[in-house]
């Protein structure tokens, strides 16, 4: 068994994040994506394995909401509960910052995420029609942080 440890992004992970990226999401551009996450993240938490980067969510904030701009776990390490570590370290960071709620996009075909989000009791708050490039709409999800207390 290893242990997995959250910690800050460091610059020196960019690599490793560029990786989950790409084989995570049908990007054209990772560098582009991780100049996005850097200019607009304000918490970037990274999930290491032994110094090797296997998961990452990048949070930003604005006046009482925390978006969650990106999530993924290394493909090889999914179904481990990284992504439970990672988003559950979020819901605490935002907390901390005094937000009241976390908002995120996810594709309507991406159960897999929309299960871990709704196990943290974040609920569909809407529709986004034609959202991404590929005319895939998003469900906009959504929770209340004033309700989650025991994240023990
Ligand atoms: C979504 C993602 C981050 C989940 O990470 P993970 O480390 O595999 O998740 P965990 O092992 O912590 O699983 C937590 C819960 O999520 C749900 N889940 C995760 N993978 C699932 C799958 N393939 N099918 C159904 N439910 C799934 C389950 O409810 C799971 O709980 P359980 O294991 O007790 O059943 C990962 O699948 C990923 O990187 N996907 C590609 C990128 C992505 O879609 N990001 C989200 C964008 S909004």
């Amino acid at each position: 068994m290893y242990s997995v440890l959250i910690r800050s992004f460091d610059p020196r992970d960019s690599s490793d994040i560029m990786r989950i990226d790409a084989e995570s999401f049908n990007t054209t551009n990772p560098t582009y994506d991780l100049f996005i996450y850097l200019t607009y993240g304000n918490d970037i938490l990274v999930a290491d394995i032994g110094g090797m980067v296997v998961g990452y969510i990048v949070l930003s904030y604005k006046e009482e909401e925390a978006k969650i701009m990106s999530l993924a776990v290394k493909r090889e390490f999914r179904r481990k509960g990284i992504g439970k570590i990672l988003l559950k370290e979020a819901i605490k960071k935002a907390k901390q910052n005094s937000k009241k709620r976390m908002l995120l996009e996810v594709r309507i075909s991406n159960t897999p995420a929309q299960n871990l989000y709704k196990k943290f009791g974040f609920e569909i708050a809407g529709v986004l029609e034609s959202y991404y490039f590929d005319g895939e709409s998003a469900y906009l999800m959504c929770l209340d942080l004033n309700k989650v207390d025991d994240l023990s």
